[in-house]
């Protein structure tokens, strides 16, 4: 075990774990932020999704010790209010079904949204390839972006 301080959606945060824990653990366990969802542990999901210094991260796949200073945001630190672009696109358009998938989902969104303000079809379908929706919400994910698109920042 050691001692890792983690910047967490704009807190600094303390956790005692061991090294190779990766982050979705320590998120999950240790911070109790569970928005962030385990469904594979191997990188191949997208539903433990959240930002590294803004940019797309599967959380299951960094442990404590790689992250160093970098900031996490999670579903839980997207927004404020639940009022971020994606989010109010999300309920217009009805988007999610169980919801397991969702807030890896929206993250990986709002990494696009902030590299690509106005992402194509195929932008979207490069980036949500990685995200499985064992639903089949593709069609209103897409929607749900393309509604949020040059809101976001
Ligand atoms: S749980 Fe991390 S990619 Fe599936
Ligand atoms: S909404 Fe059920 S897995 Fe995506």
């Amino acid at each position: 075990m050691a001692l890792f301080k983690i910047n967490v959606n704009g807190s600094q945060r303390s956790v005692d774990v061991a090294p190779d824990m990766p982050l979705l653990w320590v998120l999950r366990d240790e911070l109790e932020l569970t928005g962030s969802k385990y469904g594979c542990g191997i990188g191949s999901c997208g539903a433990c999704t959240v930002l590294v210094d803004g940019a797309e991260q599967q959380s299951c796949q960094i442990s404590i010790s790689q992250l160093g200073s970098k900031k996490v945001t999670t579903i839980e630190g997207l927004s404020k209010d639940g009022n971020h672009p994606l989010q109010k696109a999300w309920v217009e358009h009805d988007v999610p079904q169980c919801g397991y998938c969702q807030a890896g989902q929206i993250m990986a969104g709002a990494a696009l949204l902030k590299k690509n303000p106005h992402p194509t079809d195929a932008d979207i379908d490069d980036v949500f390839q990685g995200h499985i929706c064992r639903c089949g919400t593709y069609q209103r994910i897409r929607e749900a972006i393309k509604a949020a698109s040059g809101a976001a920042k």
